[in-house]
């Protein structure tokens, strides 16, 4: 949520800026701003809406531009003041002397504002990130040190912020920091560069450091050094980034989404390796360093997560269910904080997310750990903050996930869930090693039925022209695909803004059903299994009602051919396996009407990739 990227170094910086904003977009798109020094002036550069229309200010001022070394730059999704030039960051003290970006909330910003108007401060935003540039320039004006301004102003803020900031008076100088919100120093030849997250630096450099909290740095073009809060020197620690530019490329898909959807066989084969080397071997996951004699006691189990993730979750709970008999709860981060939550040290608790920085969940996992809980993050990203809060960290290397709407993240977390399951009952002794070895074959198959529906894709798109005019959908099934109707009716509401839901075929006859008639389009998730027969009668009672019938199915049943009116094949599955597979054609569908509907589908409205607040 919200993207920062810093520069000091030789080349133009607003070009560096731009660049990492860029690649950051994803993150926010609402607003966007840069603070260069262009000959000893501070000055300041903002744009409401997209990055092109900052690219557009840019360019009309580039000779003059181009001269500056030195910048910091800002996305925006906002959170304090609606989307404007004026709540664009950078922002400013009175004297235009300090700019400053912010990721994150600063919780004590109207108390912090009313100390610095008595003073003579005047606001010029709705934002809580102004205060602290008054803040800073007033312990500037305190101290004539810009870093040890930022750490005078840091002990008085309260909530999570990545912050850089710049002084006018302070030449080739960048100073940022960090509170629960992720920030990452990289080094170059005679420049350095500050960003919020990995992908705005990644062309310029593979070295770099993740900030831990509280730590202040000082970046010059040819120094970086480090404080913390309390004024300690800290030790650089560099390290080499294995991430490559490419991986953030669209390879010559028109949309990251389109991109990420066909990644996802290769996705499933690198969550496998190393873990499970042959059918009849038991999974191998060093990862989790719960005991396996405590393992063997649990009592229960809980998942937090949100959105995508949750939907991953409830799949998780499915498996380890069935195979461990240990009774799981699943539940949105969100909802677990506030109410009494009973968790204790029998309670293993696993966070599961993309971004690893969701504040919500960060939250919950934190509050299960003060109560003695093991914590297991499954997450997209070992550098986060979820990662670092782990007792188990299960990385699912599903690579930079640059659409906001989640794909191929998904997909991995599905199966780290099999993999965790799997170990979990070889632990147990649970369920017999036939079946489970029957299921590790499946899984080592999943990649070729995978590409199978991404070859049929035309099909899907054919289906995709002829539903996107609808302005309602509803997507069913039941058992362990419930969450694959769940994610598949959020993928398309995300990107086409269609109101999609999702529900238990069993509930449509207890409510839903009345809303249904020839306008609603009604998605049967149709694998074969134990509640095929069931969803095929509750497909029956919509039918009935004039409802325009899909199916997504496995089964080559002719008698299907009557009740629905168009049906998406995918190859033959086990019915536990199948929401890795049922998934694949949800999201093809999702992002086909989106693209025929002509939505931003990488960038959809009001939604940004990593939700840093509660
Ligand atoms: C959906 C989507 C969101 C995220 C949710 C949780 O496509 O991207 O619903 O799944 O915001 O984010 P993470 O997984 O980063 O915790």
């Amino acid at each position: 949520m919200c993207g920062i990227v810093g520069y000091v170094g030789n080349k133009t910086a607003a070009d560096i800026l731009l660049d990492g904003l860029t690649s950051l977009e994803y993150r926010g798109y609402d607003s966007s701003g840069i603070a260069l020094n262009i000959d000893g002036k501070m000055k300041l550069y903002k744009a409401q809406g997209k990055l092109q229309n900052l690219r557009n200010i840019i360019k009309n001022d580039y000779a003059e531009i181009s001269k500056s070394t030195i910048g910091i730059g800002h996305i925006r999704w906002a959170t304090h003041g609606v989307p404007s030039v004026e709540n664009a960051h950078p922002h400013t003290c009175n004297c235009g002397k300090v700019a400053v970006v912010h990721n994150g909330i600063i919780e004590n910003y109207k108390e912090l504002k009313a100390k610095l108007e008595s003073k003579g401060c005047h606001f010029k935003s709705q934002t809580d990130t102004e205060t602290v540039a008054h803040l800073v320039a007033s312990k500037y004006a305190e101290t004539q040190d810009l870093t040890e301004a930022v750490r005078l102003a840091t002990k008085e803020i309260e909530g999570a912020y990545a912050l850089a900031v710049m002084h006018q008076d302070v030449k080739g100088t960048i100073v940022a920091t960090r509170r629960n919100a992720p920030l990452v120093i990289g080094f170059g030849e005679d420049e350095n560069f500050v960003a919020s997250d990995i992908p705005a630096l990644i062309q310029y450099t593979k070295k770099a450091m993740y900030l831990e909290d509280n730590q202040i740095v000082t970046l010059t073009s040819d120094s970086a050094k480090i404080i913390d809060i309390n004024n300690n020197p800290q030790t650089l620690k560099t390290e080499t980034l294995p991430w490559e530019p490419v991986a953030l490329s669209k390879m010559g898909y028109k949309h990251y989404m389109l991109k990420e959807i066909h990644e996802q066989p290769d996705i499933v084969r690198n969550v496998l390796t190393g873990k499970l080397k042959a059918t009849d071997e038991q999974i191998n996951l060093n990862e989790v360093t719960l005991q396996k004699a405590d393992l063997k006691e649990l009592k229960r189990i809980q998942i937090v997560a949100c959105g995508t993730s949750l939907h991953a979750a409830m799949v998780g709970k499915y498996l380890i269910e069935d195979f461990c008999e240990i009774p799981v709860e699943v539940e949105a981060s969100s909802e677990y904080i506030y109410r009494k939550t009973i968790t204790d040290d029998k309670t293993l608790v696993i966070g599961v997310s993309q971004s690893g920085e969701t504040a919500d969940t960060i939250t919950a996992i934190r509050l299960a750990k003060k109560k003695g809980s093991h914590i297991l993050i499954i997450t997209n990203r070992p550098d986060s903050t979820m990662a670092r809060e782990a007792d188990s960290l299960v990385p699912v290397n599903a690579g930079i996930e640059v659409s906001v709407a989640a794909t191929k993240s998904y997909m991995a977390q599905l199966i780290s869930f099999y993999l965790l399951a799997i170990y979990m009952a070889e632990v147990k002794g649970s369920i017999n090693s036939e079946e489970l070895n029957e299921l590790k074959h499946e899984l080592i198959m999943l990649p070729q039925k995978i590409d199978k529906v991404l070859t049929n894709k035309e099909e899907i798109q054919k289906i995709a022209r002829k539903f996107s005019g609808f302005k309602d959908f509803i997507f069913i099934a039941r058992g362990i695909n419930f969450p694959t109707a769940l994610e598949g009716a959020l993928k398309l509401k995300e990107i086409s803004y269609i109101n999609a839901t999702g529900y238990s075929a069993g509930e449509l006859k207890h409510g839903p059903i009345a809303m249904l008639d020839d306008s609603m389009p009604v998605l049967s998730v149709l694998m074969k299994g134990k509640v095929y027969e069931k969803i095929l009668s509750n497909a029956e009672e919509a039918k009935a009602r004039n409802a325009r019938m899909i199916a997504l199915t496995d089964s080559d049943d002719i008698k299907l051919d009557d009740l629905f009116e168009n049906i998406i094949h995918v190859p033959e599955i086990s019915e536990i396996l199948s929401p890795a597979l049922a998934i694949v054609p949800l999201q093809l569908l999702a992002y086909y009407i989106a693209e025929f509907l002509g939505k931003d589908v990488d960038q959809p409205r009001n939604l940004a990739k990593s939700v840093t607040v509660e």
